[in-house]
Order: C-alpha cells, then sequence, then structure tokens
C-alpha cells in the first residue's frame, strides 16, 4: 500500500506508462513533477496522477518533461578524441561492427559517432542502433533536422560534409541517417540486444538511483562481445569495473575481460 502521495503517483505512473519511478532518485523526480503539476494547474500529485488515465497525450508529455534530453554533436569532444584513437582496435571487415548508443536522446551522439566510423573506418561495415525511452526525442533523431547550437562542436569542414543548410537548421545527410536504427527502449525494463563491440551510455543514468545503474551496468557488461568496448559519461563513473567483468583502459573507457 502506498503510504504517501508520491508513492502513489508512482503505482499510477507504473500502472499508465509502465515507467518505474521507483529505480529513479526521488528528490529529483518528486522536486520536477510537482513543477510540473503547478505549471499545468493541478493542485497535486492525486489530481495528476488522475488526469494521467484520462488525458490521453499527458503520458508522453510527463515522459518528456521528466526525463532530461540535452544533448549535442560531440559532446565532450574530449571524449571522442579517445574515442578515435580506440576505434583502430575493435574488430575489422569483414566483420560488420556492433554498436548501441544506449539512451541516445535527440541522436546527435549516434551521428557523431557514425562519422568517426566514416572517417577511421572508410568502407568498413557497421550497424548501428541508438535507443531512447522518449519517442518525441527519437522522432527528432530520425528527422535528422538540428538547430545551430546542437553543432557547436562541428567544425566547418564536418558541417559541409555532414550536413545541409535548410533555412536556419541543418539537415543530416540521408546516408548517415539511414546507417542508424533508432528504437524505443527502457533500460530498466526491456531485454538488451547480445554482442556488441562498442556500446556508448553516457549523461543517462544521473537520476538513476544506485542499485538502478548497478543493474544496468551489469545488463550492458553482458551486452558486449568480448573484448568489446563500453563508453560512459562522467555521471556513470564505475568504481569497481571488476564487479562487472571489466577492466578501465581509458578514463571513461572499460573493456569486457
Ligand atoms: C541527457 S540525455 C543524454 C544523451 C546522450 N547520451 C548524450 O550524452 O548527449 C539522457 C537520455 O536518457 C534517456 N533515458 C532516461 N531514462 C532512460 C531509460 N530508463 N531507458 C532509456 N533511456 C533513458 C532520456 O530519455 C534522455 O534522452
Amino acid at each position: 500500500m502506498p503510504t504517501d502521495d508520491y508513492e502513489a503517483f508512482q503505482e499510477a505512473v507504473l500502472r499508465v506508462m509502465h515507467l518505474d519511478l521507483r529505480l529513479y532518485k526521488r528528490e529529483q523526480m518528486e522536486r520536477r513533477l510537482r513543477a510540473y503539476g503547478q505549471q499545468h494547474g493541478f493542485s497535486d500529485l492525486k489530481q495528476l496522477a488522475k488526469a494521467l488515465g484520462s488525458e490521453a497525450a499527458l503520458p508522453q508529455q510527463l515522459l518528456s518533461y521528466l526525463t532530461i534530453h540535452v544533448s549535442e554533436f560531440f559532446r565532450d569532444p574530449r571524449f571522442f578524441e579517445q574515442l578515435r584513437a580506440l576505434l583502430p582496435q575493435l574488430p575489422g571487415a569483414p566483420h560488420a561492427l556492433r554498436v548501441w548508443s544506449a539512451g541516445c536522446s535527440i541522436g546527435a551522439e549516434a551521428y557523431s559517432l557514425v562519422m568517426l566510423l566514416s572517417e577511421e573506418r572508410p568502407g568498413q561495415p557497421y550497424q548501428v542502433l541508438a535507443t531512447d525511452l522518449d519517442d518525441q526525442s527519437l522522432d527528432k533523431a530520425r528527422r535528422g533536422l538540428y538547430r545551430e547550437e546542437e553543432l557547436r562542436q562541428v567544425d566547418l569542414g564536418r558541417r559541409r560534409r555532414y550536413f545541409a543548410a535548410e533555412g536556419k537548421e541543418f539537415r543530416i545527410r540521408p546516408d548517415l541517417q539511414r546507417s542508424i536504427t533508432f528504437r524505443h527502449h527502457d533500460l530498466l525494463a526491456d531485454p538488451y540486444p547480445a554482442e556488441q563491440d562498442l556500446i556508448l551510455f553516457r549523461n543517462v543514468a544521473i537520476y538513476f538511483t544506485e542499485e538502478a545503474k548497478d543493474q544496468v551496468l551489469h545488463g550492458l557488461a553482458r551486452s558486449l562481445a568480448a573484448q568489446g568496448i563500453l563508453m560512459v559519461g562522467s555521471t556513470e563513473a564505475i568504481l569497481r569495473p571488476q564487479d562487472y567483468g571489466l577492466r578501465q583502459v581509458r578514463p571513461f573507457f572499460f573493456v569486457r575481460v
């Protein structure tokens, strides 16, 4: 039995949205939820929970509000420089490299990776899967149309090579768009893909509880092929890589042992 209005709300979210809020840090989630309620004229979480069952568009709106989607191309460029240096170590042709951008948001991370692959491993086959919980972000990723500020870290050469200007925005080259499979996936509930050579898991676990983060890291490590590489962000620091069968090779890079 729920003991307070937040717990009752968690139950409603699980029932209607299939999202388990118990796996996210309560303080941050509750603060955001109450702010959302106030901004949209709900007097309390009880009323918001009730509306979840009756207002068709509300679950997706709330999900997009609760999850943070900030992203950009080559976010934290030094990470991508380190990744570039590791790419030659990954299995080459005829093996099609399997890459997974887990928590891809608007797709900028996956597209940045594909640019690096085409520069560092020209002509070598790859399959890139990019997944997220939020369908609005995935729609934007599939559309491939970006604002200038999302391209802050993209130099002029790459802008010319990989984008076409469209009004004030920039459209990603269609062949890059076709090379990525964008798919809805909940890291806290859905089965993981197998035999991945490289997984990018960055800036996603920030609101996960420690238990949820631990569960996800075990899952990601199991998803790696032998010698596969897991790249994390600063919010996903892995203190005891050996607990997951991983070995640290650079500050934010781990290899499956
Ligand atoms: C801040 S963005 C990070 C995007 C990209 N990885 C980057 O570093 O730029 C975090 C993303 O994690 C997604 N996310 C949060 N919880 C998730 C879950 N349980 N399963 C899959 N994605 C999730 C959010 O929807 C959001 O798009």
